[in-house]
C-alpha cells in the first residue's frame, strides 16, 4: 500500500506519513486481538445513537449488518489487516465504509479512538477475568478433593526447609488453597473496577451530541458509565490491579512449582506426576523431569515484568489520553494468556499427583519431627518449657549419636534426661499422635482437615452459584 496520509484524519496535513513513524505507530499488528470488543462496542454505541435519534434506524440497522459480516470475515480469516490504517479501529471503520459508503462514516459520531480503546480493552479484561474465574475454581476444586483424600497422609513440615513438625499432606495443600482464595478475591475485586464503562467520553472531554451512556453501558454490560471523561480515556488502574493480581498468583504458583519439582526429586521423593506431565531427556535415558512446573516457576518473571512495564508506563503520564496508552496491549494480552495457561497446567496436574505415603511417613520419621510433643509432654507434667526445650535437645543429640527417633528409644533411654517420662509418652511421640493432637480450627489434624476441605468447597460453591 502507498504511503498515503491516513484518511481518517489526514486532512489538516500537507505531507504524507513518514513510512517508518507510520509502521512505528501503528498498533494493529497487535490490536486487532480486541476485533471482537471494538465490533460489540461499535454495534452498541449505534443503537444508542439511532435511540436518541442522531441516526436513523436504517443507517443503525445498516452499520449493524455492515459490522456483523465483518467480524465474520474476521473470524473465518478473510479480513486484509493494513498497517497504514494504523490500528484495530480504524481498519474496521475502513472496512464499513468500503461496504455500506457513507453512513459507515457516521459511526464515529460522538466519539473518539480514546474512549473507543479504553472500552475494548475494559471489554477484553473483563471476558478473561471470567474465563481466569472459571479456571481458578476448576484448580481449587482440583486442590481441595486432593486434599480431604490426603487428610490422614502423614509428611514432614517444614522450616527453614529442615524438617520442624508431622502435617498431614492435605493440610499442606489446603495452605496451597488458601493463597488461591486470595488470589480470587483480588481478582474478583480488580472486576468491579474494569467493569465501568469509558464510553461517552470521547476525546477527553465529552461530546456535544445528546448521548445516553447508561444505554450503551447496559448494553454492553457495564456497572456504570466511568463519571469524569478526562479521567475515562486515561485511566489504566485496572490494568495494573490485573497484572498485580497475576504477579501474585503467578509468585503463588511458582512456590508451589518449586515444591513439586523438590518433592519429585530422588533426595525427597514424596511424589509422582503422571508422565503426561512431564518429559525427558535426549541424552539421558533415566530422566523424568517436572517440566510443567518448572516452566510455570519460569514464567512468573515475565508477568512481574509486565507489571513494572505498566506502572511505569502511566507513571509520568499527564492527564488525559496519550500515544503511550498503545504500549498497555501487549504485557496485558501476554499476562492473560500466561495466567490462563498456567493456570491450566495446574487444574489438570493437581488432582493427577500421587503421593508416595510411604517415603512421606519415612521423611517424617528422620529429623526428629515429634521433637516439640516430647517439649510439649514435658510441659504438661509441670516441668517449664524453657526446660523441657533443653531436655528435648540432650535426646535428639543422643538420637543423632545413636541414629535413633525419639520414638524408636527405650523408655530408659529416655529416662535419662528426665525422669518425669513415663510409658505413655509413646502416644505423642508417634507421628500420628502428633499430627492428631493439634485438633483446633487451622491446626493439622485429619479431623481439621476434613473439616476444612469442607468448609473450603462450601465457599467455592456459594461463589459459583452467585454468578
Ligand atoms: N491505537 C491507539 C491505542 O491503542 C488507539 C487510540 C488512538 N488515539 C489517538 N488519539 N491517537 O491507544
Amino acid at each position: 500500500m502507498s504511503q498515503a496520509t491516513n484518511q481518517s484524519w489526514g486532512g489538516r496535513f500537507s505531507e504524507p506519513t513518514d513510512a517508518f513513524v507510520a509502521r512505528f505507530t501503528a498498533s494493529v499488528t497487535f490490536d486487532q486481538r480486541l476485533a471482537g470488543q471494538d465490533i460489540q462496542g461499535s454495534i452498541a454505541h449505534a443503537t444508542m445513537l439511532a435511540r436518541v435519534g442522531v441516526l436513523s434506524d436504517e443507517e443503525r440497522d445498516a452499520i449493524i449488518d455492515g459490522l456483523t459480516e465483518i467480524r465474520g470475515e474476521i473470524e473465518r480469516g478473510e479480513f486484509e489487516w493494513s498497517v497504514p490504517l494504523e490500528d484495530v479501529h480504524m481498519n474496521i471503520e475502513a472496512r464499513l465504509t468500503q461496504k455500506i459508503g457513507i453512513t459507515g462514516k457516521k459511526l464515529h459520531t460522538g466519539r473518539s479512538r480514546n474512549d473507543q480503546v479504553a472500552t475494548d480493552i475494559r471489554l477484553f479484561m473483563r471476558d478473561a477475568i471470567d474465563s481466569i474465574d472459571s479456571e481458578l475454581s476448576r484448580l481449587r476444586e482440583g486442590m481441595i478433593g486432593l486434599a480431604e483424600r490426603e487428610a490422614d497422609t502423614i509428611m514432614p513440615g517444614f522450616t527453614h526447609l529442615q524438617t520442624a513438625q508431622p502435617v498431614t499432606f492435605g493440610h499442606h495443600l489446603l495452605a496451597w488453597q488458601e493463597m488461591l482464595a486470595r488470589d480470587h478475591e483480588r481478582l474478583l475485586d480488580t472486576r468491579k473496577r474494569v467493569n465501568v464503562m469509558p464510553l461517552g467520553a470521547a476525546a477527553l472531554a465529552g461530546t456535544t451530541y445528546p448521548i445516553d451512556r447508561h444505554v450503551t453501558a447496559e448494553l454492553l454490560g457495564f456497572d456504570r458509565p466511568a463519571e469524569n471523561s478526562l479521567d475515562a480515556v486515561s485511566d489504566r488502574d485496572f490494568a495494573i490491579e490485573f497484572t498485580s493480581f497475576a504477579s501474585i498468583l503467578l509468585m503463588h504458583l511458582s512456590r508451589m512449582s518449586e515444591e513439586l519439582v523438590l518433592w519429585t526429586s530422588a533426595q525427597f521423593d514424596f511424589i509422582d506426576l503422571p508422565d503426561r506431565f512431564c518429559t525427558g531427556s535426549s541424552i539421558m535415558p533415566q530422566k523424568k523431569n517436572p517440566d510443567v512446573p518448572e516452566l510455570v516457576r519460569g514464567k512468573t518473571g515475565r508477568v512481574y515484568g509486565h507489571l513494572m512495564s505498566l506502572l511505569t508506563l502511566m507513571k509520568s503520564q499527564p492527564l488525559a489520553y496519550n500515544k503511550d496508552n498503545q504500549e498497555d496491549k501487549e504485557p496485558l494480552f501476554d499476562a492473560v494468556d500466561t495466567v490462563l495457561d498456567c493456570l491450566k497446567a495446574f487444574a489438570d496436574m493437581v488432582p493427577a499427583i500421587e503421593p508416595k505415603k510411604e517415603s512421606m511417613l519415612e521423611a517424617a520419621r528422620r529429623g526428629f519431627s515429634t521433637a516439640t510433643d516430647l517439649a510439649d509432654y514435658l510441659v504438661r507434667k509441670g516441668v517449664a518449657f524453657r526446660d523441657a526445650h533443653e531436655i528435648v535437645g540432650q535426646s535428639v543429640a543422643f538420637g543423632l549419636k545413636e541414629k535413633k527417633d525419639l520414638s524408636e528409644m527405650t523408655l530408659e533411654e529416655l529416662k535419662q534426661f528426665s525422669d518425669t517420662i513415663e510409658a505413655d509418652v509413646f502416644e505423642v511421640l508417634t507421628l500420628e499422635g502428633s499430627v492428631a493432637a493439634r485438633n483446633h480450627i487451622g491446626g493439622t489434624a485429619p479431623d481439621q482437615v476434613r473439616a476444612a476441605a469442607s468448609r473450603a468447597l462450601e465457599a467455592l460453591k456459594a461463589h459459583r452459584e452467585a454468578k
